[in-house]
């Protein structure tokens, strides 16, 4: 399991356990030492058998390293444990923690391939977390060590699909610009629809008089915080004879939406259970936002940047869900 390692001693603690065996790596003393003293004041996971142990099986460190991005600036599995994925889940945390702080690019220096056998076996990892090749600095460190910078870019579609999470907590007192929310709404409005109606509409409230309104009739309360909400209107017109495709329009619309908040680096959930139940919060901001009766209000999606922490929730594992070629395929 993944700890995020609060603690300063701690995490000089950890970092001196893993590198201190991990000879192959960091041979050098001195160096090593910088690395486990530099820890000490730098965002860390690490890696527990379980819930009781103490000792790390691996670490990873992040510093930031310019406005947009952050480095690995140190990580290490023991040997007996490689190639059983820990490393793999160390970078899903941290890319997790770098993504929902806003950061644009992740990097990470390692000798450059061809030099020595475990440094190779190094680059393979990196290029199977899909790092990518940036520049080869010959002489940064020394001419025995060439230094490869690998860089990944957090601001994917598919880094946007990983990270995004429904997030329920606080958000920052601090308002969204305009421009954002053009770039979200206008997300929204670029997914497919059935037959190409169009039939999701959308109104951003970010006027704070109209949030409040709208706040006040969020009961049990949630998004209290948010300093803009996305409304998520539908029209039921049907596609072809019968066919009407509404729901799946507004649902793509509404991923889509998601998808760009995390980008933007901010953080939302899908409400619409909420407000779609018996008691009918849906009319009331109908009501209060003067939409026209041929439109259903179906989902509300706060925007803002999140104030709390906040963990992935469990899903299944990909081979439950997923499977090649037949129902009884792997
Ligand atoms: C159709 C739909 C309705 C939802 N309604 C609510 C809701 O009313 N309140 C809420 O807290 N979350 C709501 N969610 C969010 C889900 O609870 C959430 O997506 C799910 O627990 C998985 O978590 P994740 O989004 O972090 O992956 C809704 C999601 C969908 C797709």
């Amino acid at each position: 399991m993944i700890r995020f390692i609060e603690d300063g001693n701690e995490r000089k603690r950890i970092s001196r356990q893993v590198l201190e065996a991990l000879t192959e790596w960091f041979e050098v003393e001195t160096s090593r030492e910088d690395y486990i003293s530099g820890s000490e004041f730098l965002p860390m996971f690490a890696y527990f058998e379980d819930k009781t142990s103490t000792d790390a099986i691996g670490f990873l460190c992040l510093k930031e390293t310019g406005k947009d991005t952050v480095e690995i600036a140190v990580m290490g599995v023991l040997k007996d444990h490689h190639r059983e994925g820990i490393g793999r889940r160390l970078f899903a945390a941290a890319k997790d923690y770098a993504s929902q702080r806003g950061y644009s690019f992740i990097q990470v220096k390692t000798v450059k391939p061809g030099m020595y056998e475990d440094y190779d076996r190094t680059n393979d990892f990196y290029k199977s977390l899909g790092f990518k090749e940036l520049e080869v600095f010959p002489t940064l460190w020394d001419e025995d060590n060439p230094c490869q910078i690998y860089v990944m870019s957090l601001k994917s579609a598919i880094s946007a699909i990983a990270t995004r999470h429904s997030y329920r907590g606080a958000f920052r007192d601090e308002k969204v610009p305009v421009e954002d929310l053009k770039t979200i709404a206008s997300a929204g409005i670029d997914a497919p629809s059935g037959c190409n109606k169009q039939t999701t509409d959308l109104i951003i409230i970010d006027d704070p008089e109209t949030l409040d309104e709208i706040k006040a009739v969020l009961d049990p309360p949630v998004a209290q915080t948010a300093p803009a909400i996305i409304v998520v209107l539908s029209r039921r017109i049907n596609a072809y004879r019968d066919r009407c495709f509404a729901v799946q329009d507004y649902s793509a619309a509404i991923e889509n939406m998601l998808l760009a908040i995390v980008e933007l680096g901010y953080q939302s959930c899908w409400y619409e259970g909420h407000i779609t139940d018996e008691d009918r919060i849906c009319d009331k901001i109908a009501s209060i936002l003067n939409v026209p009766s041929e439109y259903d209000v179906v989902c509300i999606l706060p925007v803002g940047k999140a104030a709390d922490d906040f963990h992935a929730p469990g899903k299944k594992k990909f081979s439950e869900r997923v499977k090649f070629n037949s129902w009884n395929g792997f």
